[in-house]
């Protein structure tokens, strides 16, 4: 079979970390880029050759000849340009978040119902290889039934509202959880089968103002509680202005064991740990890596080295490397919309159910729409 040809759009920004992944690659050729910043555009593809470069996203979709396109604009361009890629039977994948509002999510599962194309959101953090080990140990067993997580996103990044202005309307400013898929990805996954059916959400007010100074809207930090339709709860937790190292976090309960993740700080005893009855010590926590040569899923094992070290953990090529097997393989895509979808909306309904005092509120069910 012929490689996919892929295209990418915002290439100059947060796509550029895939390139890695075409490299290794006997299965995808990257073939056009597109970004409206044709000097960073060209910078960012200085190493590339034979990719045709565009400076508007629709002529790369009527010219490129794609089997697929990845989309790594501002967050609120993902439904629009997906829906044209759609439609074109183009395959998507897009950055996280799939939408940015309720109405958008279901444009896009219009699209996906009536085209030939797959759709993937590229939850990241999914990939990253300790919570790929702790599925692969919540699915042999190790942990029992788990009812309860916590994921905490802690990214002070201020420093980008200056060079992606965007981010401050749609991350900063508006009210409850408008980025959290990196932190409920994961936790679905472990929780296989379930979706979030309730949501409730509060802020703690902002008291952080931006680098030079000025007031913000919004809330310096986001808390958003989770009722499953399997009766399990869910905390989620974000703050991207609070002066506060880089912490991306999680906490997963099981009826046998529990997990304690590293926050992926530079201190040498942030690590993750485990907790196993009958086999762990009573009180004291055992290192993940004691499992790691046992519950390391095949993708990690395949990638190699110097994949591993790059983008993300790692996990930037390890999920673009899924979402090209999949397609090639004719396979349904890893995180298909209505995953996408489970991962979105929840934190879209939190921006409800803050406006109105943190009342509890459903969660649709695309399925049903
Ligand atoms: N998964 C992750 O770990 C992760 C990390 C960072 C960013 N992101 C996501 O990636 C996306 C991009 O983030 P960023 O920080 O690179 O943003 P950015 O503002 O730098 O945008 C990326 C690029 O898109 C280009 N662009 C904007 N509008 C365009 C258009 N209409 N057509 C073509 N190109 C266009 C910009 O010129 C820029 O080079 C966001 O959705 C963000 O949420 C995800």
């Amino acid at each position: 079979m012929e490689k996919l040809k892929v295209g990418i759009v915002g290439a100059a920004g947060r796509p550029s970390a895939f390139l890695a992944a075409f490299k290794g690659s006997g299965r995808a050729v990257l073939t056009a880029a597109c970004d409206l910043n044709q000097e960073a555009l060209d910078k960012a593809l200085k190493d590339v050759d034979g990719v045709d470069r565009y400076t508007d996203y629709t002529e790369m979709l009527e010219k490129g000849n794609l089997d697929a396109v990845i989309i790594g604009t501002p967050m609120h361009l993902h439904v629009s340009q997906s829906i044209e890629a759609l439609k074109r039977d183009i395959h998507v994948f897009s950055e996280v978040t799939a939408a940015i509002s309720i109405d958008e999510c279901k444009s896009l599962l219009k699209a996906c119902k009536s085209t030939q194309a797959q759709y993937m959101m590229g939850e990241n953090c999914n990939y990253m290889k300790p919570y790929m080990l702790i599925q692969e140990m919540v699915r042999e067993g190790v942990f029992g039934d788990v009812f309860y997580a916590e994921g905490e996103y802690i990214h002070d990044c201020r420093d980008l509202l200056y060079k992606t202005p965007w981010r401050r309307e749609y991350v900063y400013e508006k009210r409850g959880v408008t980025y959290g898929t990196h932190s409920l990805g994961p936790i679905l996954n472990w929780m296989e089968g379930d979706r979030v059916e309730s949501v409730c959400c509060a802020g703690s007010g902002r008291h952080n103002r931006d680098l030079k100074g000025k007031e913000m809207a919004g809330d310096d930090v986001a808390v958003m509680l989770c009722k499953t339709v399997k009766g399990h709860l869910i905390k989620i937790r974000t703050d991207f202005a609070s002066p506060h190292p880089y912490s991306l976090n999680f906490t997963l309960q099981g009826t046998n064991a529990a997990y304690e993740g590293s926050h992926f700080s530079k201190n040498q005893d942030d690590i993750d740990f485990i907790w196993i009855n009958e086999e762990s010590e009573k009180g004291r926590w055992d290192s993940l890596s004691k499992y790691e040569e046992k519950y390391t899923p095949k993708l990690w094992r395949d990638i190699d080295e110097k994949a591993r070290t790059s983008g993300h953990g790692g996990s930037d090529v390890a999920i673009m490397t899924d979402f090209i097997d999949s397609l090639y393989e004719g396979r349904t895509v890893p995180i298909d919309i209505y995953k996408s979808l489970d991962m979105t909306l929840p934190g879209l309904v939190s921006q409800e159910s803050i406006l109105e005092n943190g009342v509890w509120l459903p969660v649709p069910d695309p399925r049903e729409w």
